[in-house]
């Protein structure tokens, strides 16, 4: 697209209405906005008969903030919601996921009462080898099928998961292992990346020297790879999955019991284990898949293209396709595993009808030029959708001109780990579109933006992102830290629920969100704090300081931009620069994950600091992104901010 087409764009505010094919067939219609805004409670009762209980409940909300209770005298099991009810229901032959591997051609088909079975199997194989009901078993895997059912069979027993993403290093594995005293190991020998395998057990391996308490762990073979084996400690999945019995009496249990934990980065160095109880979080994922993405299950292919190591992939991969009996196709590689086209190609191939992506892999899709979409049939395409991160104009019509052909409605989500489900959407055959924009708040969901007071900002103004009633799939905490969690979230704005966001109420009164306001940093939708970031580099042995900032990035929408001070003697001895900084990068990389490694490194004799000793990150910001200084009187030596300066310019940016 040129500059001048996507201006026009701009210039005429473009909104696009709803298509009319929309209007007649969408789930949505607009009555369910009336309905949910005149009795939230009931309305949220009425989407939790999308689950099927042992016992209903009576009740629906008990709020004391900031502890929510949703449906807490039902009791139900999640397994059983997401796959033995569809087959209970004759919907066994239905295909709940087309597998694709990383490698060209190869895929595999499982339906819903294969997945049972193997759900099943690996419950039994689980309790033999001694998960009980309340443990915490870590997953760290590669995008394979045995990940998904490994979550089903540990929520099955009433144990809770805590997928670890598969890119993160031994040591950050080992710390989340630590703060949920997890006994239990699920992982695989390797993964497979633009076909090269990568190994993940010797991560798990150096990872248990500091968790003397995992006693199991559970390898699946994925590469075949060589791998150091703990007799009486590791298990092979075949060996022991593969001989049970594919049958399990499920247990059920109540609402609130806790289905898993995720963990995210705060604004500290320490990240939060985020964890969701059973039904509210099943009930709000299911409703806002359905209606959101305009879900039928009879016909619709849906392409949820995330990792299970982050809470979309739990939410829209797994928990919420499954408890609506839909079918979903689950990637293991890259976009670029097998060529650049590769995810049209598997669009063409399995004629997926929904796609649900990242602003930052359609801008990576945008680089890769128009061609290569138009080259691929993608008429199977219905419904677009993006999460993660703001998304710039220029790449949602992008994305709706060359992958939806101007006739897919695109529904900007926001959400986070801690709300579980979607908050913020447009609704497919109501909403009218704009490019950038989240627009409406979900059915059943209250949200402002408010000024530093907390007051509502009128129309054309800007404050912070809240949500100002308890939801079903909210987070009931953080993991072993209640005083945490009421801080971080409910003591900045008494009564609402702080989400850390920036937003904008346009003059229709429409939202626009704008990014994170604390110091986490948005890289590629991934979540990383700047202190995280900070603690490893100080982790270095010749590092004495470190500042980082997100800046902005075209592609990544944000990177990490490291300012460190190195210590004297390292200084002295440290030849060539240019080896250190990348050793750094390559740091940061081991420390917590090559997600997290810096763009850039500057080293500088000092960091700008505030006359109370404090790191002057707002101006470290502006020079990365090349701004204007504005004001540094409050700085302890003005002249530090301009030698920074005058570092950036001269130093390169390190791309991979
Ligand atoms: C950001 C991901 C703008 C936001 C599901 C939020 C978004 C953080 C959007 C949560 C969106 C997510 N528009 N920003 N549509 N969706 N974000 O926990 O800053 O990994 O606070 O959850 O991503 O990231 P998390």
């Amino acid at each position: 697209m040129t500059e001048a087409k996507l201006e026009a764009w701009l210039d005429e505010k473009r909104v696009f209405p709803p298509s009319e094919s929309f209007v007649a067939n969408a789930n949505a219609k607009p009555s369910i906005y009336d309905e949910a805004k005149a009795d939230p409670e009931a309305w949220w009762r009425k989407q939790a008969e999308r689950l099927v209980w042992d016992k209903k409940p009576t009740s629906t909300l008990e709020w004391d903030l900031p502890n929510a209770k949703w449906f807490s005298d039902g009791t139900l099991n999640a397994s059983v919601n997401c796959v033995d009810r569809h087959v209970a229901e004759g919907r066994g032959d239905k295909v709940a996921y087309y597998w694709v591997a990383d490698a060209d051609g190869e895929s595999r088909t499982i339906t819903y009462s294969e997945l049972q079975k193997l759900v099943a199997k690996t419950a039994n194989a689980l309790v033999e080898l001694g998960v009980k009901k309340g443990d915490r078993v870590a997953i760290y895997m590669p995008m394979i099928p045995e990940a998904v059912i490994a979550m089903l069979a540990v929520v099955r027993l009433g144990a809770a998961h805590s997928v670890v993403f598969g890119g993160f290093s031994a040591d950050a594995l080992s710390s989340r292992i630590l703060d949920s005293d997890c006994r239990f190991v699920i992982t695989a020998d390797g993964a497979f990346r633009r076909g090269a395998p990568s190994p993940l057990k010797s991560a798990v391996d150096e990872a248990l020297q500091s968790c003397p308490d995992v006693k199991t762990v559970l390898v699946v073979r994925r590469t075949g790879g060589d791998v150091h084996w703990v007799e009486g400690r590791d298990y092979w999945w075949h060996d022991v999955v593969d001989r049970q019995s594919d049958q399990h009496t499920p247990e059920f249990f109540p609402a609130e019991h806790t289905l898993f934990l995720m963990y995210t980065s705060g604004t500290t160095a320490k990240p939060k284990g985020i964890f969701h109880t059973t039904a509210g979080y099943l009930t709000q994922c299911a409703a806002t898949y359905h209606y959101i993405f305009d879900v039928k299950p009879e016909t619709d292919v849906l392409w949820t293209a995330a990792d299970i190591g982050w809470i979309t992939g739990h939410s829209y991969i797994v928990y919420g396709p499954l408890v609506l009996g839909a079918t979903q196709i689950m990637y293991e590689g890259l976009p670029d595993s097998g060529g650049r086209d590769r995810w049209w190609r598997i669009v063409e191939q399995f004629k997926a009808t929904v796609l649900y992506t990242a602003p930052t892999t359609i801008r990576t899709l945008m680089k890769w030029g128009d061609e290569l979409p138009k080259s691929h049939d993608l008429s199977s395409l219905r419904l677009l959708g993006t999460v993660g991160e703001p998304i710039n104009p220029e790449a949602w019509m992008w994305y709706r001109e060359n992958v939806g052909r101007n006739n897919c409605p695109i529904v900007d989500t926001w959400w986070q780990t801690e709300t579980g489900a979607i908050m913020i959407t447009p609704l497919p055959g109501i909403t009218a579109t704009k490019p950038g924009a989240a627009m409406t708040p979900f059915p059943g969901i209250s949200a402002d933006v408010v000024d530093n007071e907390g007051n509502s900002v009128g129309n054309g103004e800007g404050g912070y992102l809240v949500i100002t009633a308890p939801w079903p799939s909210m987070t009931r905490g953080i993991y072993g830290d209640p005083a945490r969690f009421k801080s971080t979230y409910w003591d900045r704005f008494p009564g609402m629920y702080f989400a850390g966001d920036g937003a904008k109420r346009d003059e229709d009164g429409d939202l626009w969100l704008l990014g994170r306001i604390d110091d986490v940093m948005n890289i590629s939708g991934h979540r990383l704090s700047t202190t995280e970031v900070e603690h490893a580099l100080v982790g270095h042995p010749a590092v004495a300081e470190a500042a980082v900032v997100g800046a902005t990035d075209d592609t990544t929408g944000q990177a990490i931009v490291a300012f460190v001070t190195l210590k004297l003697s390292a200084e002295d001895a440290t030849k060539d620069q240019s080896h250190l900084v990348e050793e750094l990068r390559q740091h940061v990389a081991r420390v917590i994950s090559p997600i997290a490694k810096p763009r850039q490194i500057i080293l500088t004799p000092d960091l700008p600091k505030t006359r109370s000793g404090k790191i002057m990150r707002r101006l470290l910001r502006d020079v990365a992104e090349n701004r204007s200084l504005g004001d540094v009187t409050t700085l302890m030596d003005p002249t530090v901010v301009n030698m920074i300066s005058g570092l950036m310019q001269n130093e390169g940016t390190s791309e991979d």
